[in-house]
């Protein structure tokens, strides 16, 4: 199992917050929030991950992470998608780095309290998604499902709902869905749509959907970054996040005040 982090995108809900980097590289409470999605996979032992960024804050990216994790055993790639065509792209961006396996793709921008260790350990073909209770489903990728987690029907954006269960930005697809991807036509809004990709699964019978447990922030607006920030401080995310990340902040901080003491 490989993992892939979408990190591109543009922003624009977060500007001005994003004129100058990237809003996965943005705060939140201790650490960019780019640290949040990498915490998803290495603590579900996604050790393979490739982190997808747009082209004006791949430097950026690499200042921060390019040697980070290198001493313990995750190997970090990165690649640059050119201009935001949809988070289907990830999937044709991510073909030789996938090499024929499967992958778990976290949003940058998605925070889970949840660990996926499991739904990770346990996939073996087709597609699983999730799905989490909420109050305005009309906001998201909708998802119904019968008693057996076999999904019926998925929906992007319904006006009306027909169901409180939104789809968050985790998905786990087998090799198949480079293929697939690289059938896909943008839709109006222009991009390549994630939801194409899993109505296909759902034709073919092949998908499934898991419920997840506690928070989940997609933190594109100011109102949920800064709601994503107090829940990080309140329920000391940070801290419980996999040793390994923390130890690798703990290194790189120390190394950085030994740069800065050396200009002095
Ligand atoms: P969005 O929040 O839908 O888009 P955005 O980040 O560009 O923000 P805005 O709508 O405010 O302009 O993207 C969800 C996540 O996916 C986010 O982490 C950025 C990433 N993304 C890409 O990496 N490439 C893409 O082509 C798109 C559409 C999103």
């Amino acid at each position: 199992m490989k993992g892939i982090i979408l990190a591109g995108g543009t922003g624009t809900r977060l500007l001005p917050l994003t004129a100058l980097t990237s809003k996965q590289l943005l705060p939140v409470y201790d650490r960019p929030m780019i640290f949040y999605p990498l915490n998803t996979l290495i603590r579900a032992s996604v050790k393979d991950i490739l982190i997808i960024v747009s082209p004006g804050h791949s430097g950026n990216f690499l200042n921060l992470l390019g040697s980070m994790f290198r001493k313990f055993g995750v190997n970090l790639s990165f690649i640059v998608q050119k201009s935001p065509r949809g988070l289907a792209e990830a999937y044709i961006l991510a073909e030789d780095f996938l090499d024929g396996e499967s992958s778990t793709l976290v949003l940058g921008d998605n925070i889970f309290e949840d660990d996926f260790t499991e739904a990770i350990r346990t996939f073996e073909k087709g597609g699983r998604i999730f799905a989490k209770e909420v109050s305005d489903p009309e906001r998201f990728g909708v998802v119904e499902f019968d008693e057996n987690h076999e999904v019926i029907s998925i929906e992007e954006k319904p006006i009306a709902p027909r169901s409180q269960f939104a789809i968050p930005g985790i998905y786990i697809f087998d090799k198949d869905v480079v293929e697939r991807a690289k059938t896909l036509t943008p839709s109006e809004r222009g991009e390549l749509e994630i939801t194409d990709l899993q109505r296909y699964y759902l034709s073919k019978h092949m998908l499934d959907v898991r419920l997840i447990e506690g928070a989940w922030f997609d933190t594109g607006t100011f109102e949920s970054l800064f709601e994503a920030s107090v829940f990080a401080r309140e329920k000391k995310l940070g801290d419980r996040s996999h040793p390994m990340i923390n130890e690798a902040i703990r290194e790189f901080n120390a190394e950085y005040k030994g740069i800065v003491s050396l200009k002095k």
